[in-house]
């Protein structure tokens, strides 16, 4: 019986916890400018509305890992070029149908605002 009336609380707290030691680093990122230009050009439609990853491309994660700020905007620039130099990337690009598509078009200001956003959000 002591066991069940402590479940409930319990289960909330865990709950709670675990929603704010994941969702924080996402909600915060959410608010810097980089978030629309990831909106606007339609990045989800690929890499899915919290960059979980579809048939289309993969999940945007731990980028941290794997590229500096400088880099990540090298790579987004000409994601096919920077990927021949990139054994992971190059591997798991053979992984999907589709490329993913060259934003140097976007200018060097919404670029950096994006990578500031994709290394927050997706660190
Ligand atoms: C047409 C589908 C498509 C769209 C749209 C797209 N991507 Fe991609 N993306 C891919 C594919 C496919 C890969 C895998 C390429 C590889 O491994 O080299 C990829 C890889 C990536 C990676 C590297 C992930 C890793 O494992 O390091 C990042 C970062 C990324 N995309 C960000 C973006 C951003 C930001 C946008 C919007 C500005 C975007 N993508 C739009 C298809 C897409």
């Amino acid at each position: 019986m002591k066991y069940r009336i402590l479940a409930a609380p319990l289960l909330t707290a865990f709950t709670v916890v675990f929603f704010f030691a994941c969702g924080n680093s996402k909600e915060e990122a959410s608010k810097m400018p980089g978030k629309a230009v990831f909106d606007n050009y339609n990045c989800a439609q690929c890499h899915g509305a919290q960059g979980e990853g579809s048939k289309l491309a993969p999940a945007i994660d731990k980028l941290g890992e794997h590229f500096t700020k400088a880099q990540l905007i090298e790579y987004l620039k000409n994601p096919m070029e920077y990927a021949k130099q990139d054994p992971r990337l190059n591997e798991q690009k053979k992984g999907y149908p589709s490329m993913m598509p060259n934003y140097e078009f976007i200018g060097e200001e919404k670029l950096s605002d994006l990578a500031d956003y994709l290394l927050k959000a997706y660190e």
